[in-house]
């Protein structure tokens, strides 16, 4: 039974529970939306694409607007000026997390940043993650590493050069992102470019992500629960368990060593990894920083921060594929500042190109990876534009449509890098017509992390090698549909022949 089928045969079912649960409701301060049907509510409104259904819903009900998603009530923002009536003005009340089914599988959401209500514990781990990993400091410490590894990235793509082999763009960026992860908390590569070597952990990653990205009916419906008719429950334990066995493993073995070694336990050296710092806070203060609270800040941060920086990079290097004298025009912008001195681009003159950090914002405008931001959800009830907010609501911010929307952007749809050069608008949370990493107390945390990352990793990507399409396929042609999930992919994986510089 197809999924619409399965949804409208709940719907008859249900409908007399929903007589029994609802009748009596006042919704009429509700922002507008569409007819609600029993039930299901809004749930056929929303389509295999539902940023793209929510836009053009949104064109006819407004930038604030109410929807039933099963049993949850569902706000949409879609403009810049209400997203900041949300995440600025009213931001602490819509500071919490609408944690879905999959998120709850090995107790994930009472311990992840993620999933945390922003109150003392996720406060915690927010400053933590910061001091730790993502402070100005931390980051320019590491720089060698990020860079060592983007060596390893150049090498292996020369390597398809000289052998005649195609490179799948994104699996190779998620290749260097999990590594450049890994090595940062670990000292240690999870993943190979060559595909004989076990590739266990990436596919782990993979699967977790594919899994708890597909609409789960639990989430509309929590009658439910116990039947998790979609087996998506069941099968999100299995790869989250894998994970946190495989840190587990690793935190075992790194407490043998220290214990083995001559070094007194919490006395650290200069470049220590991320799992040495923690192991030090953990054993100064096991009841603000467990252990478990280690595992499940290392399987949130894996989550978050692999497939984001990989998929845009793969959108960033399809839309310079379409686009060839943009590609060129950022090559040259590289080459002028390198090619004296033969070196690959370096995270501390990423401020001197102007063009690539442009390609950067326009592709992350057209192409967010996390196009509802993670949902929101609010403490308690309030009033946005005159309208109520109720309690409980469920958040969804599209930036998607807030990057496509001709009242915000000259020719949307169209890659414009320029459209950013000389005027100040940032992805720092401050410009709400760019808030793809959201914007507030929730904003993403591994923000400057990515910022390097995508700069020198597109940047090494056109300073080193011409990219051309197989088989004489015209740019043009590129599909580019998305897959909507955790994040929004390609629909068909970007696969082009590099060529030496
Ligand atoms: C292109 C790269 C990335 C993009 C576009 C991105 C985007 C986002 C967005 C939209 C949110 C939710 C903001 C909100 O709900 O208001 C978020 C949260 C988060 N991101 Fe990122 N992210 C990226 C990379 C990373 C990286 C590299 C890491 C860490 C290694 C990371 C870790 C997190 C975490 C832990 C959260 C949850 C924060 C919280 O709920 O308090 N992200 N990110």
């Amino acid at each position: 039974m197809d999924y619409p089928t399965f949804l409208l045969l709940l719907s008859f079912i249900l409908s007399i529970i929903y007589v029994l649960t609802v009748s009596g409701r006042n919704d009429s301060r509700l922002p507008p939306g569409p007819y609600r049907f029993p039930v299901i509510g809004n749930l056929l409104d929303l389509g295999h694409e539902p940023h793209r259904s929510l836009a053009t819903l949104s064109k006819r009900y407004g930038p604030l607007m109410s929807l039933k998603l099963g049993s949850r009530t569902t706000i949409v923002v879609s403009s810049p000026d209400i997203a900041k009536e949300f995440f600025h003005t009213h931001d602490r009340v819509f500071s919490s997390r609408s944690v879905p089914e999959t998120a709850r599988v090995i107790d994930h959401h009472k311990f992840s940043m993620v999933w945390l209500p922003a109150e003392d514990h996720w406060r915690r781990l927010r400053r933590i993650t910061k001091e730790y990993m993502f402070s100005a400091q931390r980051l320019d410490a590491s720089e060698g590493l990020r860079e060592k590894k983007i060596r390893e990235l150049v090498r292996h793509i020369d390597r398809c050069c000289t052998s005649g082999k195609v490179v799948n763009v994104g699996a190779v960026a998620f290749t260097t992102t999990l590594n450049i992860l890994s090595n940062y908390m670990f000292s240690m590569d999870f993943a190979q470019y060559d595909s004989v070597s076990s590739q266990e952990f990436k596919e782990t990653v993979w699967a977790l992500m594919e899994v708890s990205g597909k609409p789960n009916l639990v989430d509309f419906f929590p009658i439910l629960k116990r039947l998790d008719p979609q087996g998506l429950v069941s099968r999100v334990t299995i790869y989250g368990k894998k994970l946190l066995t495989n840190f587990d493993r690793i935190i075992d073995q790194r407490l043998q060593r220290r214990s083995s070694s001559s070094s007194p336990v919490g006395v650290s050296s200069a470049n220590d990894d991320v799992l040495e710092l923690l192991l030090n806070l953990n054993l100064k203060d096991e009841s603000k920083f467990s252990r478990n609270d280690m595992m499940h800040l290392f399987l949130a941060l894996f989550i978050a921060g692999t497939d984001t920086i990989s998929s845009t990079l793969e959108w960033a290097m399809t839309e310079l594929i379409r686009n060839p004298e943009k590609m060129e025009t950022a090559r040259s912008e590289i080459l002028k500042l390198t090619q004296n001195d033969d070196k690959n681009i370096q995270e501390s003159c990423i401020a001197q190109f102007p063009f690539l950090q442009a390609i950067i914002k326009e592709t992350l405008r057209l192409h967010p990876p996390a196009p509802f931001l993670i949902p929101h959800e609010a403490i308690h009830e309030a009033e946005v534009q005159g309208f109520t907010v109720p309690k409980n609501a469920q958040i969804l911010c599209n930036v998607w449509a807030m990057g496509r929307n001709p009242t915000v952007w000259s020719n949307p749809e169209t890659f414009m890098p320029e459209r950013f050069l000389n005027v100040e608008i940032d992805y720092k949370g401050q410009d709400f017509k760019l808030i793809p990493f959201g914007a507030g107390r929730r904003i993403c945390p591994g923000l400057n992390f990515a910022h390097r990352m995508l700069h020198i990793m597109l940047g090494s990507l056109i300073q080193n090698f011409d990219w051309e399409l197989e088989g004489n396929a015209s740019p043009q042609d590129i599909d580019m549909g998305e897959k909507f999930g955790i994040t929004l992919q390609r629909n068909i994986p970007l696969v082009a022949i590099p060529i030496k510089l």
